[in-house]
């Protein structure tokens, strides 16, 4: 009886170390972890990927549109942001939303001339004059134009966010007048403008993602590069670069983006919650942008070895004159309707 007892107590000592040092079952693994203990069965998750830093325009936007969402649909629909091209670089990302990899993302205008040659309007040369008649024309006819050539691509534009202009540098010299420009090379994004933009300068160009551009410009594969103060500065180009033109000769922005199969099959109320979010977010960013560059400005400023010029009105007639026929080039491309949007520089 003794030895029976044993035998029984040593069985589920035994049973017990086994369970404590983990054959116990593996049910709780394959349940999904709600962090915060709401209702998982209608958490509604939304990866967001793109290619900037946090602290850009684009990053902020995304950041605040997330908190927004969040907080307008009770912590029932989430945003998750993927940023600097973590997920996927800028010549990725469209193919991944419109497959659902993604779910949103918010290229740049110039990324999207690549699927839609409307798009190149974004970036004719001196084509606005300000933040303001950026934001006119996309709230208008311009805007609507660009959006309709979404229609066919599984994707839903949602929203424009803003950027700002870019500006010119180089590691060469400074760049005054057209003549400064020759025999340079330019690392440009995706855009058969932008390439035929530094050919009318007498310079080439070569297309790289953004998430290269330091490496880039360091190994003197390229002299210079066009960019956004908030992307030079929070990519560090200054340290690779000598001289800045502050040139306002094209324009940054973005176009918000859903997959369209998603966005289709979201209740009502939380689509109208993303749609309220979105233009809150807009809103907000697009005031945000014009503090963040005057800031950044006057801290590039500081920077020895690092030379700022302003154009001269002088100089921007013959940038204007020499990049001219560009628009002549590229009526046929990007259409008539939406040419006759643009105003041409004066
Ligand atoms: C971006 O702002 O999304 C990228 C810009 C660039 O590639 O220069």
């Amino acid at each position: 009886m003794k030895t029976w007892t044993g035998i029984g107590l040593f069985i589920v000592l035994g049973m017990l170390a086994a369970f404590m040092i983990g054959f116990r079952p593996h049910f709780t693994e394959s349940l999904p972890i709600d962090d915060e203990q709401t209702g998982l069965k209608d958490r509604i998750v939304i990866k967001f990927s793109h290619v900037v830093a946090e602290n850009t325009p684009k990053g902020l936007a995304a950041a605040h549109f997330a908190r927004l969402v969040k907080e307008l649909s009770d912590d029932r629909v989430e945003i998750q942001v993927f940023p600097n091209g973590t997920l996927y670089s800028g010549d990725t990302e469209f193919a991944a939303l419109q497959s659902g990899a993604i779910q949103m993302i918010a290229p740049s205008f110039s990324n999207m001339s690549e699927i839609e040659p409307a798009w190149l309007a974004m970036d004719l040369p001196f084509a606005f004059g300000d933040q303001q008649a950026v934001n006119a024309a996309l709230q208008r006819e311009l805007g609507r134009l660009l959006l309709r050539t979404l229609d066919s691509h599984k994707v839903l534009g949602a929203a424009f966010w803003a950027n700002g202009f870019k500006q010119m540098t180089s590691s060469v010299r400074p760049l005054q007048v057209p003549d400064d420009f020759r025999e340079l090379t330019f690392r440009i994004q995706p855009s058969m403008m932008l390439v035929s933009q530094f050919q009318a300068l007498g310079a080439s160009s070569v297309k790289i993602p953004f998430n290269e551009v330091y490496g880039v410009l360091k190994d003197g594969a390229a002299d210079g590069q066009e960019n956004t103060i908030s992307n030079i500065a929070s990519k560090r180009l200054y340290q690779v670069q000598n001289y800045m033109t502050i040139s306002n000769h094209g324009y940054l922005g973005y176009v918000v983006m859903f997959n369209k199969r998603l966005w289709e099959d979201l209740p009502p109320d939380v689509q109208q919650v993303l749609q309220q979010a979105l233009k809150e977010t807009t809103a907000w960013i697009n005031q945000e942008t014009a503090s963040m560059h005057e800031k950044q400005l006057s801290e590039l400023k500081e920077i020895d070895g690092f030379t700022i010029h302003e154009l001269t009105e002088g100089e921007r007639q013959q940038w204007i004159h020499k990049l001219a026929p560009l628009y002549d080039q590229y009526e046929h491309i990007i259409g008539s309707e939406l040419m006759s949007e643009i105003e041409r520089p004066k």
